[in-house]
């Protein structure tokens, strides 16, 4: 168990470190990807292990967080070069996208992006493989797609999901059971504007949808209708306060503090819902303990609903202090919150 490694290591340093190990902001590598892994998203089981998609790789992995150090297959998406955003859509049913991306050059694989369909009800880790193998399909190829990053659940009752196109700039919602997928957001808000990247993450709370935009360096709340269409004003939640911080993917806690991924300023930021407190809840711009973050979330057992676990890119593509890169992880951060509802 989590705790029980917070444990461990606050027993191991006991004698010589006055604070304990085990406090806010306290960081455990959960696991440790290839040097060069662009580690970009996640989901959480509700039986605790973790998914995790790299924009790098076609592997979609499963890591459970008492176990650090180990991975299990879930599937390799052999028609793709990389996999982004990851949401849950029913329960132990998983959305993930998947397109031909060409790390480090222009090709962003515009028109191959795709929703995959992972089913994983009943599907246990058995000596380290997946028992029975995890039912994987295709939902849809979107041929209009420029670069589709983070996705949210829309509507549980619909099974829809709100997918970011971060090139174009605007939001679809696609239906994953039946594949019909539209532009429900199309907003200066989202768009790129002199930037490659417009909205990046973006997470549904009721019905209020928050997201990112990297390249004009926002957080964004707007509420939406069940389709997923604005329902009155955009508004800007936060801005970004300290050097490089790009906002890239996040989550809320149940009392809406939002807690977000600043990519190349190695950090995760910690927000009042009214934008007006920001903490760096863990790391700092010169430091490679959150080394290039990419995305955020809550932790789904009683064990760990107060941790975040934390996607990073190593600096594989911002190096630390301009040339340092080390692997992207998986990690483990103790936080003050009482989790995700
Ligand atoms: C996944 O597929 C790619 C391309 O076919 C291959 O290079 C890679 O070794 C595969 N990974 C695993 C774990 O089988
Ligand atoms: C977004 O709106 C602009 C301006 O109306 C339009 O030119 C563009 O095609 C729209 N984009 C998409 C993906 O629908
Ligand atoms: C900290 O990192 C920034 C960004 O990479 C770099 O410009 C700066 O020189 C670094 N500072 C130190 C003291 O290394
Ligand atoms: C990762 O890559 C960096 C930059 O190329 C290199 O300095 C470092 O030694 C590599 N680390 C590992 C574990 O391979």
């Amino acid at each position: 168990m989590l705790s029980t490694l917070f444990t461990a290591c606050a027993a191991l340093l006991g004698a010589a470190a006055a604070a304990p190990a085990y406090h806010d902001g306290h960081i455990q590598t959960v696991f440790e990807f290839p040097n060069n892994s662009f580690v970009e998203n996640l989901a959480v089981r509700s039986n605790g292990e973790i998914l995790v998609t790299v924009l790098t790789s076609r592997e979609l992995v499963l890591v459970d967080p008492r176990r650090p150090g180990h991975s299990v297959l879930v599937h390799n998406f052999t028609e793709a070069r990389g996999l982004t955003g990851i949401a849950e859509y029913e329960p132990d049913v998983f959305a993930v996208i998947a397109g031909d991306y060409h790390f480090k050059t222009t090709n962003w694989g515009a028109g191959t992006w795709t929703l995959w369909n992972v089913d994983l009800r009943g599907v246990k880790v058995h000596d380290g493989s997946l028992v029975p193998p995890p039912k994987v399909s295709k939902i849809k190829q979107v041929p209009e797609s420029q670069l589709f990053d983070g996705m949210s659940l829309l509507s549980k009752k619909d099974k829809t999901l709100l997918i970011a196109d971060t090139k174009a700039g605007v939001i679809y919602r696609v239906n994953a059971k039946t594949g019909d997928y539209q532009v429900v957001i199309n907003s200066t808000y989202a768009s790129p504007l002199q930037t490659p990247h417009g909205v990046n993450g973006l997470h549904v709370r009721g019905d209020t949808l928050y997201f990112t935009n990297s390249g004009q360096f926002t957080m964004v709340k707007v509420p939406i209708h069940e389709d997923g269409t604005p329902a009155g004003p955009f508004t800007i939640a936060a801005r970004p306060q300290r050097p490089l911080e790009v906002y890239d993917d996040f989550t809320l806690d149940c009392d809406g503090n939002m807690f977000i991924a600043t990519g190349a300023a190695n950090t995760i930021v910690e927000i009042s819902p009214d934008g007006k407190r920001q903490d760096v809840l863990a790391g700092s711009l010169n430091s490679t303990d959150v080394a290039e973050s990419t995305a955020a979330t809550f932790g789904r057992g009683p064990f760990d609903k107060d941790v975040l676990y934390v996607t990073t890119a190593g600096g594989s593509a911002v190096p630390v202090n301009g040339d340092i890169i080390i692997p992207g992880k998986l990690l483990a951060i103790k936080t003050n919150s009482k989790g995700s509802c």
